[in-house]
């Protein structure tokens, strides 16, 4: 499913919002913020760097499939079609993610020469079967992309073996590869980086795209227990009034429960969907580090 672009009244509506659960990206101001938020991940070179060369193992008579998993906004899809190699004729972005907000802003965000090479996907990362470039269609992916840790989110029992057995059915067999980062832990044992377990002084940010909006976030919550990272931000949008008042335009409680992720849980759990790890790659970012398992279908 291509989806339509947001409709605007909605973003900027005045009605006071009442305060609301979610998880981090349930409006268009929060895919905004999101936006705002990762700025520093500079991952998007490495993964073009590895579509060209999957790419040159496509069958010449196919399109190169990308899946981009919990795509949100779009930042990797996007950099992947704006830097494709030439020698990369017909390819297929798909960007999928459970979050309609998201993927609007991504859909607003595309430069309108990469339409035609880009669907986003509402949808799950636990359901890829059912994507109908390969429901329908019957393509394969030769790429597939859960980028910046995001793997976290398949926090319940059994999200990640559905997770693995679908990339298992979908990605082409011998030359397809899945690259699933997982946050790098820390000094202390817990599994989870330093910064993040560092309650950051409350923020403020000014919106880019929303006139005369702000967002006010405050980490109220910051632990671990057992092997998940719970979060919670207070995250209040507030739109300055002519006067200098300002007006709430929505009250968030974002809750994010992150999954922290083992090798041997990933192993264990790809090698019974029928995939291997072919590769570990550690990287550095501007501020966070990354451990990236890359998989291929064990045939
Ligand atoms: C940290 S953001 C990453 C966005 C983007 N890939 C990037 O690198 O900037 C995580 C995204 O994963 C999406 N997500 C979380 N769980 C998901 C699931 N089960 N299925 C699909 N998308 C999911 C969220 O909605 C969110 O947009």
């Amino acid at each position: 499913m291509t989806i339509s672009l947001p409709n605007p009244a909605s973003a900027s509506s005045e009605e006071v919002k009442p305060t609301k659960k979610i998880l981090c990206y349930g409006s268009p101001y929060l895919a905004e913020f999101y936006d705002i938020w990762i700025g520093l991940w500079d991952d998007t070179a490495f993964y073009s760097e590895c579509l060209s060369q999957i790419a040159s193992h496509t069958p010449p008579s196919e399109p190169v499939v990308v899946l981009d998993i919990g795509a949100g906004t779009g930042r990797i899809t996007h950099a992947l079609a704006s830097n494709l190699p030439q020698h990369i004729a017909n390819v297929r972005l798909l960007g999928l993610d459970m979050e309609r907000h998201m993927l609007e802003r991504a859909a607003t965000l595309t430069d309108p020469a990469h339409a035609d090479k880009i669907s986003w996907v509402l949808g799950s990362a636990c359901d890829l079967e059912s994507v109908p470039a390969f429901r329908d269609e019957g393509l394969r992916a030769d790429m597939m992309v859960f980028a910046c840790g995001s793997i976290c989110h398949l926090n319940v029992p059994g999200q990640a073996e559905q997770l693995f057995r679908g990339i298992a059915s979908v990605l082409r067999p011998k030359t397809g590869k899945a690259y699933i980062s997982v946050l790098k832990g820390g000094s202390s044992d817990n599994g989870v980086p330093d910064q993040m377990m560092t309650k950051p002084p409350p923020a403020e940010f000014r919106s880019r795209d929303f006139k005369d909006i702000i967002y006010r976030d405050t980490t109220t919550v910051l632990e671990v227990v057992d092997d998940i990272w719970h979060n919670t931000r207070h995250i209040v949008v507030s739109r300055v009034l002519e006067d200098g008042s300002e007006r709430v335009v929505e009250d968030n409680i974002a809750e994010v429960k992150a999954k922290i992720w083992t090798e041997g849980e990933l192993r264990r759990i790809a090698k019974a969907a029928g995939l291997r790890v072919v590769d570990i790659v550690d990287r550095h970012n501007d501020c966070r580090d990354e451990l990236i398992f890359v998989f291929e279908v064990d045939v």
